[in-house]
């Protein structure tokens, strides 16, 4: 069976690196915002060109914190509205819904899955104040087009980069980021952390998810807890410097995925091959999903959905659910994610190709 995403060769690769660094984190006794994590915030922070990074529980708490960050800041209020894609996983929207903010949500372009910059301007009111933009799939979103509506709307930039750990797109925006176990950079548990330029954010930020404490009792903001586990930043402390090779066989199987599928029945994306993707997942879209993931399974290719149903068709969101997103909607329906991971060998590479273009 090819697996879709095999976590365990993945990080049985630094199987002893970590038993290291858990023995020295048992070792040294110190549990919450010690060493590992103060060494995390300051490597990740290089490795993103970033001034500060902030480590926080995981990426839905990254993107809630930066929000109330900029509340605490006075930049947001409840009830600003946040533009934020129709296509994108949940944790975006509710991200914004949790900070008491109002997301707008915004179709996508077909072709890249991110959000249509050319269908922003159409949904900003007096009350919009911010952009949440997602990276999904590990493609970088139309940042030009983007940051040029934001500049003439005088709107707060936001990106959701869970899925894009590693796009070197000089911003100096401030992101949130998710270390769950199957993103392109996993810890073994949740994790996440926030990247910004910003000194006032960051500040706030490092009390914000510390009960609102830069010193220990004293609560200057009412915070919440959600602190970078020690252990996890030490485990992301063994696996960073391999990021970035990982990113590079991730890119090299897309390459051929690209270039090699062919097949009438199977649609491509339009994704650059450029630094500007990290292929976090290689997602192709067919009329009859279920038979070709039948076909797939047949052939011993485990295939996986990101994602079968929008956000506003969710039960949660049941007053959203007569509203129409028809491209959205059309992705949700259409797409499949093909194995693709860094342990990926390129014997697998040619028979996913191999029996794809079978089909
Ligand atoms: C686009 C996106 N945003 C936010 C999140 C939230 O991250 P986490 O699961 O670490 O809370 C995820 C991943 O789960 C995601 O894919």
């Amino acid at each position: 069976m090819i697996k879709f995403l095999d976590l365990q060769k993945i990080n049985q690769q630094y199987q002893e690196e970590f038993q290291q660094k858990l023995k020295l984190v048992l070792d040294k006794g110190w549990f919450i915002l010690g060493d590992e994590v103060k060494t995390f915030e300051n490597n990740f922070a290089d490795y993103c060109d970033a001034k500060h990074c902030i480590g926080v529980a995981n990426g839905l708490d990254a993107l809630v914190l930066i929000f109330k960050g900029y509340i605490q800041l006075g930049l947001l209020k409840k009830g600003d509205e946040i533009i934020v894609p129709a296509n994108t996983y949940i944790a975006s929207i509710l991200a914004i819904l949790q900070a008491d903010l109002v997301p707008v949500l915004v179709e996508p372009d077909l072709e890249t899955y991110n959000i249509d910059p050319d269908l922003i301007e159409a949904k900003i009111s007096s009350k919009t104040k911010g952009i949440l933009v997602v990276h999904l799939y590990g493609q970088l979103a139309n940042m030009n087009k983007i940051i040029e509506i934001g500049y003439k709307y005088n709107l707060l930039m936001i990106e959701d980069a869970a899925q894009s750990h590693g796009l070197k797109f000089k911003g100096s925006h401030t992101r949130g980021f998710s270390f769950y176990p199957s993103k392109n950079f996993g810890a073994l548990g949740d994790a996440g952390a926030i990247t910004t330029n910003d000194d006032a954010l960051a500040k706030v930020l490092f009390a914000l998810r510390n009960y609102g404490s830069e010193e220990k009792y004293h609560n200057e903001f009412i915070g919440i807890n959600s602190r970078l586990d020690e252990l996890q930043a030490a485990f992301l402390n063994v696996k960073l410097p391999h990021l970035h090779s990982e990113n590079g066989i991730r890119r090299s199987i897309a390459k051929r995925y690209l270039s090699e599928i062919k097949n009438v029945r199977i649609k491509l994306p339009s994704w650059d091959l450029s630094d500007n993707h990290v292929f976090h997942l290689f997602v192709v879209r067919t009329a009859d999903r279920e038979a070709l993931q039948a076909y797939l399974k047949q052939n011993n290719i485990e295939t996986v959905i990101h994602y079968p149903i929008p956000p506003h068709k969710q039960k949660a969101f049941a007053n959203w659910n007569s509203l129409s997103f028809p491209i959205t909607e059309k992705i949700h329906k259409e797409v499949l994610s093909l194995p693709m991971s860094p342990v990926m060998t390129m014997d697998e590479v040619d028979y996913v190709i191999k029996i794809l273009n079978q089909y």
